[in-house]
């Protein structure tokens, strides 16, 4: 029997979502079993990981070898964890005897390049650039008055600071988890030295979009896309991330609360509905085909996609290893799809057609 591996930093991250997936394992033949990259042993190759007990629901200690597939669920921030994890991580994308379900996604900046060179997407992404400097940030902001700033290694909305200069103040507005923080800058050397203090990793600037609704609320849409069992790109959920009212953000850990997308869909006029679904068409098909291209193979991709006052689409960001909470709270019925979808996709990378399974000597 083949072994699916899933692994994170800790093996207290995801405990639910990975306690439903190994509950699954039976009906589909293959060993599931969880691990860190710190429980791989380089002199026996050995890892020690967690399988699970179905009957107890426990998990128990085992020893085993490195799994032909692994679900890589790590999330890297600048803590020394992440830190000394990568270079396993990395070692173990390039060991020949596994697989891993997909090959998650570089920096922001590296990803919007890689759609920037599509002539179709670009149209959905918002003009950005790597920040140079102050005089960057002071000139696009003075030019078009509202501007966003966000880390290009980053993710949940943490570091995202929305800049508005208005009867020559600035005003900047960022959370901490669900805690809106505002600071006003009543001259642009304040400002400076502020961005000095905060902007220690490198980011990116773009223009802000208008994307609060009638009621002020920003709202965004994600959306999932999963490689099925015959191995093909499919949306399998959609979600309304709807956030603080005159706020910024749309990111769950900001505060934000879940609409059913079609409920949220229904409410547009009905001219901007078919527009809108072709625009979320036309990015679905595309932005899973570039990034393959560029990067590698990948499993999933969440999609934050929103529809600015204007009522022009826009592509925010691409999460190669996305959450399913806003997708199961607005469509609940997609809950057995979404656990069953890891194992249908590696028993779609054992047939012959996706290159079957590398045999341990
Ligand atoms: N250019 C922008 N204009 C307006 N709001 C933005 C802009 N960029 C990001 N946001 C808001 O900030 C949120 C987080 O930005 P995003 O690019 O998705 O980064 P993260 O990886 O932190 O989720 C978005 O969901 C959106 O609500
Ligand atoms: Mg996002």
């Amino acid at each position: 029997m083949v072994t699916l591996g899933f692994m994170s930093l800790s093996t207290s991250h995801e405990q639910g979502y990975a306690a439903e997936l190994a509950s699954r394992t039976e009906a589909h033949q293959i060993q599931f079993v969880r691990f860190t990259p710190f429980d791989l042993s380089p002199d026996s190759m050995l890892i020690n990981a967690l399988s699970y007990h179905t009957p107890s629901g426990q998990w128990n200690d085992s020893t085993i070898e490195i799994p032909e597939f692994i679900y890589d669920r790590c999330f890297y921030g600048r803590d020394s964890l992440s830190k000394k994890a990568k270079p396993i991580v990395d070692w173990l994308k390039k060991y020949p005897k596994t697989t891993f379900l997909g090959y998650g996604l570089a920096d922001k900046w590296t990803i919007q390049n890689y759609l920037q060179s599509h002539a179709d997407l670009k149209a959905y992404l918002p003009d950005t650039s790597l920040v140079s400097g102050f005089s960057h940030i002071a000139d696009l902001l003075m030019k078009e008055k509202a501007c966003v700033l966000k880390p290009v290694s980053g993710g949940g909305g943490r570091g995202v600071i929305l800049l508005e200069f208005r009867d020559k103040t600035t005003k900047a507005t960022y959370h901490f988890g669900k805690n809106k923080q505002i600071k006003r800058f009543a001259s642009l050397n304040a400002l400076e030295l502020w961005t000095k203090k905060v902007l220690l990793h490198s980011y990116m600037i773009q223009p802000y979009l208008s994307i609060q609704d009638k009621n002020g609320y920003p709202c965004d849409i994600r959306i999932l896309l999963q490689k099925t069992k015959n191995g093909k790109w499919a949306s399998v959920g959609k979600a309304v991330r709807k956030g603080y009212q005159y706020g910024f953000l749309s990111n769950l850990n900001g505060g934000a609360e879940i609409l059913k997308f079609d409920e949220w869909f229904r409410s547009l006029p009905k001219m901007q509905q078919a527009l809108l679904l072709d625009d979320i068409d036309t990015i679905s098909t595309h932005v899973p085909q570039v990034l393959e291209e560029k990067h590698g193979p990948l499993f999933e991709l969440g999609l934050d996609i929103c529809l600015a006052n204007d009522g022009k689409v826009w592509l925010f960001d691409v999460n190669s290893k996305p959450g399913r909470k806003s997708i199961l709270s607005a469509e609940p019925n997609t809950k057995d799809f979404l656990y069953e979808s890891p194992f249908n996709y590696c028993t779609y990378l054992m047939t012959p057609e996706a290159g079957g399974v590398i045999q341990h000597d």
